[in-house]
Parts: structure tokens; sequence; C-alpha cells
């Protein structure tokens, strides 16, 4: 058996070692597939897929990233790769699932129409609905729509400064994500879910910032089901409503409601914070997962 993990970095990042790794202690062959270097044919009606000049011969993959910043065509040249790659062999996660889940908002509207708990959300392109929006939730969070490790994201009390944000932002073409802020008890919850189970989960403690991602300094503490039932469950839904063989679910409590709040699904979680403190690998469980869907 022979694997691919795909990622659009020049060098394998630490996220794609560690699959090698785990990969390596199954007995499985892996192979990094770097996006902009594979292309794609439709050959006498056969799809096949190359890196460089070499044919990719795999039997399925993991995918890691399709890259940040790119023009629309490159993106859609390199959705049809991985489109062409997982008509012929599975790739997790799925290639349109994942890029609908790195989008916050559509990835919450479907967690909403399914009857999962969201925090109340907006997007726009309107300074005039920015500023009605702070005004009417008085603290609201702004996001990049498809940012992660809490990089970008403000907190806006000031119904002015929600104005201006938008207006400036799409002086440059960006749109505003605004988030209703929510009084959590200084830690938000989060669920490693691989193949429709929780693997692991931890609590993300921050005692200096109100964002509590791993990468802005909070400290992880594992948590058993027992601790957090609901949120077991509520993440397991919203991997399955997503389509995410692999995901990193975050959740936080609301204090002034006691409710618990999907703020997003990660189709491309890291791994190190929960790793670190729950002694859980991922890699291992999602190598499995892989395997498991070849055999089928
Ligand atoms: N609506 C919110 N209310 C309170 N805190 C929030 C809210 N949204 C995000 N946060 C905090 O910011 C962190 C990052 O937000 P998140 O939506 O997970 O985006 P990302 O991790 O992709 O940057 C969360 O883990 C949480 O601590
Ligand atoms: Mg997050």
């Amino acid at each position: 058996m022979k694997i691919g993990v795909i990622d659009y970095r020049r060098e394998p990042p630490r996220s794609v070692t560690d699959l090698f790794e785990a990969a390596k202690k199954r007995g499985v062959e892996a192979v990094y597939l770097k996006l902009p270097l594979m292309d794609a044919f439709i050959d006498d009606g056969r799809i096949v897929v190359k890196q460089r000049d070499e044919l990719v011969n795999i039997d399925g993959a993991v995918l890691r990233g399709i890259g940040l910043v790119m023009s629309l065509d490159v993106f859609e040249k390199r959705l049809g790769v991985l489109e062409a790659l997982a008509s012929t062999v599975p790739v997790i996660n799925n290639p349109f699932n994942a890029l609908i889940a790195k989008d916050k908002w559509r990835s919450l509207i479907r967690l909403s129409l399914h009857g999962l708990p969201v925090p109340d959300t907006m997007i726009t392109e309107n300074p005039f609905s920015a500023m009605r929006y702070a005004q009417a939730k008085k603290k609201i969070v702004y996001k990049p729509l498809m940012g992660s490790l809490g990089l970008g994201s403000a907190l806006i009390e000031d119904p002015d400064l929600a104005f201006q944000t938008t207006r400036s932002l799409m002086n440059i073409g960006v749109p505003s994500y605004l988030q209703k802020y929510l009084e959590k008890p200084g830690y938000d919850y989060r669920v490693f879910v691989v193949g429709g189970k929780v693997i692991g989960a931890m609590k993300r403690v921050s005692r200096n910032s109100w964002k509590t991602n791993i990468a802005q300094g909070a400290q992880g503490v594992p948590v058993q089901e027992k601790d957090a039932p609901e949120v077991f469950t509520t993440a397991v839904k919203a991997s399955k409503i997503l389509g995410l063989d692999y995901a990193g679910v975050d959740i936080a409590e609301d204090v002034s409601t006691g409710k618990h709040y999907i703020l997003e699904v990660n189709a491309f979680p890291y791994w190190e914070g929960l790793r670190a403190s729950t002694g859980v690998n991922p890699p291992d469980y999602i190598i499995e997962h892989l395997i498991e869907k070849i055999k089928k």
C-alpha cells in the first residue's frame, strides 16, 4: 500500500512528516504531493494525475492544505486536481468538504441548518450593516473568513470601529465576518474527531487573552467524555454534517446562558497542542482511518 500526503508548501511541514512517521509505523509507504507541481489529465477517457512528469500511483491520500494566497483560477486548478485524484482513490478529508469547512461562514450555516448551536454571526460588505450589528450585539468579534490560529481576529465594542473596519477592508476587497462575543469561562474546547469518534479532547485555558488558541499561548488540559458529554456529541455531529473524516472542532461555553456553541470546525487541524496535553497522536488515527477506507 502506498499513500500520498498533499500540501502546497515547498518543504513538507511538521504535520506532513508526522503523517509519514505514522504511515511508516503501519508499514505503509508515503509520498509528499505538492499541489503546485501536480497536473491532471483526461487521457482517452481515463483520469490521470501526475506530479512533475511522474504518475501519481497511490492507494489513497491525506489532504493537509491547498494554499493560502492565490488567484481564483489557481484555486480552481488545485481543486480540479484534487477532484481528479479523489475520483480515483480515497482522499481525506474530501477536498470539497474540507474547503467548505475552511470557510467559517459556510460551515456555520450548514451546522445551524442541522440544528447545532452556533453563535449569532453575520457576513457583510456593508459598513453600515457592520455598525448596526455592533450596536445590537454590544461586543462582537471580527474574524478572517478563512483564518486560523486566532490570527487576525479582533474584538470590536465600538460601532464606529465596526463601520471603519468593514469600510477599510472592503477597499482591499475583504468582506467582514462578524460574530457575537461569548463570555467564556477562561477556556474553550478543542475536540479531535477521526472517523466519527472523538480520539482526544482538551480545554484550552488562557489567562491573558480572549483567544484560547494554543498558538496564542493557551494551555491544553485534557478532557474526558464524562466531563463534557454534550461537547463530545456536538463535535461528532458537526464533523458528520460537514462530511469530514478528521476534524478539530472548537466549542465554547457562554457563561451567561451555560450553553455551548460551535465556533468552527477545522478540516486541516494541527495537533501538536493536543498531543502534548493528552498524549494522543492524531496522525496514527488518521492513517488507520485512511487504511480502512482504502481496504473497503
Ligand atoms: N464569538 C466568540 N466569542 C468569544 N471568543 C471567541 C469567539 N470566537 C472566537 N473566540 C476565541 O478566539 C479563538 C479563535 O477563534 P476561531 O473561531 O476558532 O478561529 P481560528 O482558530 O480559526 O482563528 C477561539 O478559540 C476562542 O477562544
Ligand atoms: Mg479555532
